[in-house]
């Protein structure tokens, strides 16, 4: 057999850590062959020597991978040396709409013995486990907007929505159907009640999508709302289906109820596999804990473990998932570990 090709992006801050722990997983389960790895030096040090954040000849190449992981972009949010946006719009957001990944899949759940900040009568009510399915390539991310009269008193600056309806559809469609694969129950969150606009063509859409599953039980929730259900009864949920923004808020709460941040996995899924899909945790590149070797790399793992199942490695996606789930649940009271010693452990459990 050929072997698999996955173009892997370290990225800045702890970003090429977290991923030399994934790839280690990644060789333990599926043995040497089976995966040829070709390393992109892409991120703020290459923009800094070179002037470039992702060029053409790149994107072409990343194009021809079987799939991406990738760790994270960007530099401190305080930072002066490098424009804020530089990385992440040339470089994150690029790869995601040129690869056309709409479904941006970010699933959460409480694993047996997990740390979480959610009172004792909110766990009592039993298992949290659910996904959200994040619009991925429109919204407010197209970057449509721009500022007049800038740098006066009188400066005016847009960030315009954008909402198509084959977008929505299609990405409202995904999440019914992997509701059905699940507990058949779908919650769309957004803000109709001043969002009138976009928000009238989600809830339409969603509205007519779902009269085609009449086995899956429809909810709505206006965004605010949610963030409120989510710490005090997060149980309610099963698939979640929003918009890009609302998505990408909505899983750092998610993440931090379900165990922190540095377990949240993802995947930027192209479902119709005519460009490769992209792999790569929630959180971004923690310039503060970046060079000490302390990061979490369980959220990297986890998504290698997305990325074998989206490739139709079921058996192996499910031995990663298990692998980190049980060192998850042993972390209990123990010291922290650095970021290679947790990925050596899951590494010799699978
Ligand atoms: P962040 O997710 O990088 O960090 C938030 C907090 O979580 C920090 O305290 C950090 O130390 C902690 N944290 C994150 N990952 C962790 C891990 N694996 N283990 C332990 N702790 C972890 O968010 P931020 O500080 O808002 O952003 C930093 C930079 O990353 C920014 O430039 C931002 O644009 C970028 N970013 C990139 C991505 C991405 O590439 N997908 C995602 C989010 C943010
Ligand atoms: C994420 C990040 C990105 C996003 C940024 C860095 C562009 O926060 O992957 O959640 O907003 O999607
Ligand atoms: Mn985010």
């Amino acid at each position: 057999r050929t072997p698999v090709n996955l173009a892997v992006i370290g990225g800045d801050g702890i970003g090429p850590e977290v991923v030399a722990e994934g790839l280690k997983v990644l060789d333990a389960i599926t043995g040497p062959g089976t995966f040829a790895t070709t390393r992109y030096d892409l991120g703020a040090a290459r923009w800094q020597r070179t002037g470039e954040v992702l060029p053409d000849s790149v994107l072409g190449e990343l194009a021809q991978a079987d799939a991406i992981l990738l760790g994270a972009v960007g530099a401190a949010p305080g930072a002066t040396d490098v424009p804020s946006g530089l990385l992440e719009r040339g470089l994150l957001l690029k790869l995601r709409f040129a690869f056309d990944h709409y479904v941006n899949l970010r699933p959460s759940r409480l694993y047996p013995g997990v740390p979480t900040p959610l009172a004792g009568d909110v766990l009592d009510r039993g298992e949290i486990d659910f996904l959200v399915v994040r619009e991925g390539t429109e919204g407010l991310y197209c970057g449509n907007g721009g500022t007049v009269r800038t740098g006066t008193p009188h400066e005016i600056a847009t960030e315009v929505s954008v909402n198509t309806a084959f977008g929505v559809e299609r990405v409202v469609r995904d999440a019914f159907e992997r509701a059905t694969r699940r507990r058949n129950k779908i919650t769309l969150l957004h803000k109709h009640n001043v969002l009138v606009n976009a928000g009238g063509l989600w809830r339409r859409l969603f509205e007519s999508v779902a009269a085609e599953y009449p086995g899956v039980t429809t909810d709505y929730l206006h965004i605010d709302a949610a963030m409120i259900f989510l710490v005090t009864d997060p149980q309610r949920f099963d698939v979640i289906v929003t918009d890009n923004l609302f998505g990408d808020i909505v899983t750092d709460l998610a993440a931090a109820v379900t165990g922190g941040i540095g377990l949240a996995a993802s995947g930027n899924i192209n479902p119709d596999r005519t460009f490769p899909s992209m792999f790569e945790p929630v959180h971004g590149s923690a310039p503060d804990i970046a060079g000490q070797g302390i990061a979490d790399p369980t959220a990297t793992i986890l998504s290698v473990g997305l990325l074998l199942e989206h490739l139709g490695f079921a058996e192996e996606a499910a031995r990663v998932e298990k692998a980190a789930v049980a060192d998850i649940a042993a972390r209990r009271g123990q010291p922290r570990r650095s970021t290679s010693a947790v990925g050596d452990a899951i590494a010799a459990a699978v």
